[in-house]
């Protein structure tokens, strides 16, 4: 698929090796290709620091000032992946006036779907009434979003697909132990769709991608089998409620995510900068995935740039896996962040471990958020050429 997507590097274990023994980068601009719109959706269903205070040994201070996540949305007992998907998919493809009839392939990033197929993708593509075309999931845990984005402009860019939809569903409160007190803080649900396009359509510029991945990491991120014994719902803890667990729980080494997150992420916002012969400085917005604040604000210091360059909203979702780098971005774009022309990089990393990111010159994007939470105005979408985000409309 091009050069641009042999961004694996080699060398030393996978955190240090990240700055060892890797050649430069050589990254070409890629001509052409949009990024036309952007959707999230979110469920209504807020879990707070403090409920989770009921049934785990842990405290709102400590969350806070750990992770600095506040909240997050939990899906109701009876929604699916594609469910969820298929909101935000809408809401971007209605931002954009376009027509499902317009979306030859269709790309899932889900790490948290309750079958292993069909795919999540299939299900979108027949749900939306997208015309039979490709249809595939791919997994890249977190990097998922950016992974789909990179291979999306790389269909398009030979051919393959004229239109590419790639979504970003997570239920991670499905994938987590909600009796362990060090993971099951961490996560919420939401969805984020990203619809590319050639080279004629409206949209932002996709001006280089970067992804890679370094197996020997694999170990220090992991969806393992959940051990025996009864979990707590935790809208409902100590009640009887509907399971809210696929039988498999995030397992992780902490510190070692910690090391790894903010050395990619520092790396991934130079290679960009280098990709566009700008300075790191000169990246106007840098839209993270939502992992954890202090990640965010440690990265930022390595590159010596303010924080609030970084895009934030972990405090309101939690980490939202593949799903955050979307409903990032859409927030920032409604609230006025995205300047039209400004290099733009969304960055992300994750299991695998993984990393991705992606420099846009940001334009005609149309963005929406459907946030259940609203009913009646919960699809505000921002129509392509409201482009300061101030023209929201119903969509
Ligand atoms: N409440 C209270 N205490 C807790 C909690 C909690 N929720 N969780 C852990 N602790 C305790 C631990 O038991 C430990 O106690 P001990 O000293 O008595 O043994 C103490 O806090 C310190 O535990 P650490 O795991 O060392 O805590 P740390 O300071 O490393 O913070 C954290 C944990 C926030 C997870 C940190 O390692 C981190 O930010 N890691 C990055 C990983 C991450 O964000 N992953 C998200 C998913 S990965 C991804 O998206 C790519």
């Amino acid at each position: 698929m091009g050069t641009n997507l042999d961004g694996a590097v080699g060398g030393g274990d996978h955190a240090s090796g990240l700055t060892e023994g890797v050649p430069e980068a050589e990254l070409v601009p890629l001509p052409g290709c949009r990024v036309v719109a952007v959707g999230a959706a979110v469920p209504a269903p807020v879990l707070a620091n403090r409920q989770l205070t009921a049934f785990l040994e842990t405290s709102e201070e400590w969350i806070t000032t750990r992770t600095g996540i506040r909240e997050r949305r939990v899906a109701p007992a009876g929604t699916s992946v594609a469910d969820l998907g298929l909101r935000a998919a809408e809401v971007a493809l209605a931002a954009a006036g376009l027509p499902a009839a317009g979306i030859d392939a269709v790309i899932g990033t889900s790490s948290s779907a309750d079958v292993t197929f069909p795919s999540v993708a299939c299900r979108i593509q027949a749900r939306l009434g997208c015309p039979p075309g490709v249809a595939f999931d791919l997994q890249a845990a977190c990097t998922g979003m950016v992974y789909g984005v990179g291979v999306a402009q790389a269909l398009v860019r030979t051919g393959a697909a004229r239109r590419v939809l790639v979504v970003g569903s997570e239920i991670f409160t499905r994938v987590v132990d909600w009796r362990d007190r060090g993971t099951a803080v961490l996560f919420g649900d939401a969805a984020g769709a990203i619809v590319v396009g050639p080279a004629g359509d409206p949209g932002s510029e996709i001006l280089a991608v970067r992804l890679g991945a370094d197996g020997r990491g694999a170990d220090s991120l992991v969806a393992a089998p959940v051990g025996p014994g009864s979990m707590p719902d935790p809208l409902a803890p100590g009640r009887p409620a509907p399971p809210r667990s696929l039988g498999r729980a995030v397992v992780m080494n902490g510190r070692e995510v910690f090391r790894f997150s903010t050395q990619v992420l520092e790396r991934l916002v130079r290679e960009l900068a280098a990709a566009a012969e700008i300075a790191p400085a000169d990246i106007e917005l840098v839209v993270p995935h939502q992992a954890n604040s202090r990640i965010l604000a440690t990265a930022a210091g390595r590159l010596g740039l303010p924080i609030d360059r970084f895009v934030l909203n972990v405090d309101r979702y939690g980490n939202t896996s593949s799903a955050s780098v979307p409903l990032a971005l859409v927030e920032a774009a409604a609230a006025g962040r995205c300047r039209t022309g400004a290099p733009i990089g969304l960055v992300a990393f994750g299991g695998g471990l993984t990393w991705g990111g992606i420099l846009l010159r940001w334009g005609d994007t149309a963005t929406g958020l459907d946030d259940a939470r609203h009913p009646g105005g919960d699809r505000v979408a921002v129509p392509a050429g409201a482009r300061d985000g101030r023209e929201a409309t119903g969509g």
